[in-house]
């Protein structure tokens, strides 16, 4: 039998947006009680709603091209895996999938990619003040990886309104064990700070139970997002891809995910928070219980069915063979049947939405 008050004390403290301690927010991390788990879920849900209401945001993710510099250890399309067929998605067809996005309701894109030195400074500009000339109306993400603080500039004022870059762990040396090398905990960070200084919403984030990961980890992670108030937090399960050597490692647990789905939406009451694909791919459910725990925003596939299925970060993603307009209408549904409503629109972070509008 837990002590039930001291427990629901915590999420009330945490609603008041009252400071825990880090033994608390580790006893958070980890009770088990199923009935503080509801309690919990329902806490992040009233304040999901104080902000967005029963709003959901859609997000039409291209991933347009899976060429990778990196080597990252536990993702499916790194450069050292040589059974994967390489795309790259013309300008042609990118505009295509944005007006196809257009027409389905989405007022957000997101280009999603591996760090593809095909797409230089001068293409990704070209393709950002193209896609905002012809959707005056729509956001654009961009999540493309670390670039220099100019490169980030220049995409800036192109047009790009937001960027995804996940943190991956707040932890260096955790960092150092799920990354070659050629990558530094550092610039990972640097480049987040970059990215909010010149003005981009931003996202950051972490998989949950990545190899090696603890909860200590998990614990560090939580008050880097305190800290750094993105705009945004993606976060998913880890799942293992045949193709790493993290192939064996067990992949993260819906309920640890769903946990730290409610807690950052109570530590960051106005974020942006997606019920990812992952989450979906480990539980059938994923993304409606993503959402009943406090997420606000679901990123439907855009990119065209053929190279679907290309782009895999890990084993058995789903909605790797559905039309886009099967998507979105797949994600309606569900969104529903759980009680919100997916709206057309930007869907800004709440202090951005006025000065953008009239972009
Ligand atoms: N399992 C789950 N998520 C993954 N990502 C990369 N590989 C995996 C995997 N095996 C996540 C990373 C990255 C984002 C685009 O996808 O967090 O930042
Ligand atoms: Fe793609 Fe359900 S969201 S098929």
């Amino acid at each position: 039998m837990i002590d039930q008050a001291y427990y629901c004390g915590l999420v009330d403290k945490l609603r008041e947006k009252r400071d825990l301690s880090d033994e608390e927010l580790r006893d958070v991390l980890l009770c088990e009680d199923g009935e503080f788990a509801a309690y919990l879920q329902t806490a992040a849900r009233e304040v999901r709603e104080l902000h967005y209401g029963k709003e959901v945001y859609l997000r039409g993710l291209i991933e347009f091209t899976n060429y990778c510099r990196n080597n990252c250890f536990y993702c499916g399309i790194r450069n050292g895996n040589p059974n994967v067929e390489r795309y790259r998605l013309s300008e042609e067809q990118i505009l295509s999938c944005c007006d196809q996005g257009y027409d389905l309701g989405f007022r957000t894109f997101v280009l999603q990619g591996g760090e593809d030195p095909y797409f230089t400074d001068e293409i990704m500009v070209s393709l950002i003040r193209k896609i905002k000339e012809n959707h005056p109306d729509c956001a654009l993400t961009l999540s493309i990886g670390e670039r220099e603080k100019e490169s980030y500039r220049k995409m800036f004022e192109a047009g790009a309104d937001r960027y995804l870059l996940r943190h991956e762990t707040a932890d260096k040396a955790h960092y150092e064990m799920l990354h070659p090398k050629a990558l530094s905990f550092e610039h990972r960070m640097q480049c987040l700070h970059d990215l909010h200084d010149i003005g981009y919403q931003v996202g950051c984030g972490m998989m949950v139970g990545s190899p090696m990961q603890t909860t200590e980890h998990l614990l560090k992670d939580l008050r880097f997002l305190q800290d750094f108030k993105p705009e945004m937090v993606g976060i998913g399960p880890f799942i293992p891809h045949h193709d790493t050597k993290f192939k064996d490692e067990p992949a993260g647990t819906v309920e640890m995910t769903i946990r730290l789905l409610s807690i950052i939406r109570l530590l960051l009451p106005e974020v942006l928070l997606p019920a990812t694909t992952a989450l979906g791919t480990i539980d059938p459910m994923g993304r409606e219980k993503g959402i009943l725990a406090g997420a606000n925003v679901v990123m439907p596939n855009l990119s065209p069915t053929d190279v679907r299925g290309k782009y895999l970060l890990y084993d058995n993603k789903i909605c790797t063979g559905d039309e886009a307009a099967e998507c979105i209408r797949c994600m309606t549904a569900r969104v529903e049947k759980v009680g919100y409503k997916v709206v057309k629109s930007r869907g800004d972070h709440v202090r951005f939405t006025s000065e953008q509008t009239c972009k």
